[in-house]
């Protein structure tokens, strides 16, 4: 049981919790995660560590309301607990040897995620180049805290309502072009993103990190349902990840994966209110 010592509403779908777990912010690296489940029956699901405090020992999760959990978990309130938080799970990041100069590109609600990234790096004394990219304004987040643990903050929207208009990968090969010298890119966000900003990289050969999002369950590498595969290779991305060579991770199986229960879930929609639907509504009411 952890209790929740801070929440901030960082826009309309995207909130943030601190929460009291001392063990875990004592061994929580950037890169790693936890599982939490609300309550007895509710499911377990996965969410970046996206900040800890090792002195007051609180971790930080940062989610978007996508579903019922995130909804429910949104709907909870400082001072109110969660039943099971367990972590830091999965593998910390682990940079090239020697790297100095960073850029991290986060994507919509995958800023959350890398921003332990950038704040990580900034730690360790690197150079740090952030690209954040948005749909539009009203749904930026994390903007004053980029700027405070990077040397140059880029801030991009699709339809050019704030910061520069264009996506995260127009702006990183403009500063590929203008002679940056990364020695190793970070992406998180949207699995197409990810496969684009690894394709921006791969003629320069810069090595780039990407933080996979496959459905997990057990999160210890037992079930097999965060399979993905790189190089060639079956990885678990609970176990062996999240953070893959971004130019070894096949995209299109992931994508394709993620999905494989959207027809089926829709049908189900159709024919019957389901268990959790059914929850949804009493709780929350919508
Ligand atoms: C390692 C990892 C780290 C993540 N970190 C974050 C984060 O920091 N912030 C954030 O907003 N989201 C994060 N996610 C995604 C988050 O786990 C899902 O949004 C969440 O599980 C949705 O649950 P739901 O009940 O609200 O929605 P549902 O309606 O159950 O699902 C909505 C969508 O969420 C995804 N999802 C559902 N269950 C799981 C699951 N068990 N594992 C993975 N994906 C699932 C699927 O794509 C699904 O279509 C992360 C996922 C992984 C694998
Ligand atoms: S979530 Fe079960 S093996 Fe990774």
């Amino acid at each position: 049981m952890v209790k929740i010592v801070r929440k901030q509403v960082l826009n309309p779908s995207v909130t943030l919790l601190e929460v009291e777990a001392p063990r875990i912010a004592r061994k929580a690296r950037a890169g790693q995660f936890i599982i939490l489940r609300l309550d007895g029956p509710g499911e377990r699901i996965p969410l970046t560590i996206a900040d800890y405090d090792r002195e007051k020992g609180t971790v930080t999760i940062i989610f978007q309301k996508v579903g019922l959990t995130t909804q429910l978990l949104a709907d909870l309130s400082e001072g109110d607990c969660i039943q099971d938080f367990v972590g830091p799970l999965g593998l910390p990041t682990e940079l090239p040897e020697g790297a100095r100069r960073i850029c991290v590109v986060g994507g919509g609600v995958g800023c959350a995620i890398a921003y332990p990234q950038a704040k990580s790096c900034h730690a360790a004394g690197l150079e740090v180049d952030v690209i954040a990219g948005f749909r539009s304004r009203d749904i930026v987040i994390l903007e004053d805290e980029f700027k405070a643990v990077s040397d140059h903050c880029y801030i991009m929207t699709d339809d050019g309502s704030y910061g520069e208009k264009g996506f995260v990968t127009v702006k990183l090969q403009e500063l590929i072009d203008a002679g940056a010298r990364y020695d190793a890119v970070i992406a998180i966000g949207p699995i197409p993103m990810m496969k684009f900003v690894s394709q921006v990289t791969r003629p320069y050969g810069i090595k780039t990190i990407v933080s996979l999002n496959p459905i997990m369950i057990d999160g210890t590498g037992m079930c097999g349902g965060c399979r993905v595969t790189v190089g060639g290779k079956m990885k678990f991305a609970c176990v062996d990840g999240p953070d893959f060579d971004g130019h070894e991770v096949d995209f299109d199986e992931l994508m394709n994966r993620n999905a494989v229960y959207r027809a089926q879930e829709a049908e189900e929609k159709g024919r019957h209110d389901c268990r959790m639907d059914q929850l949804a509504h009493e709780l929350i009411g919508h």
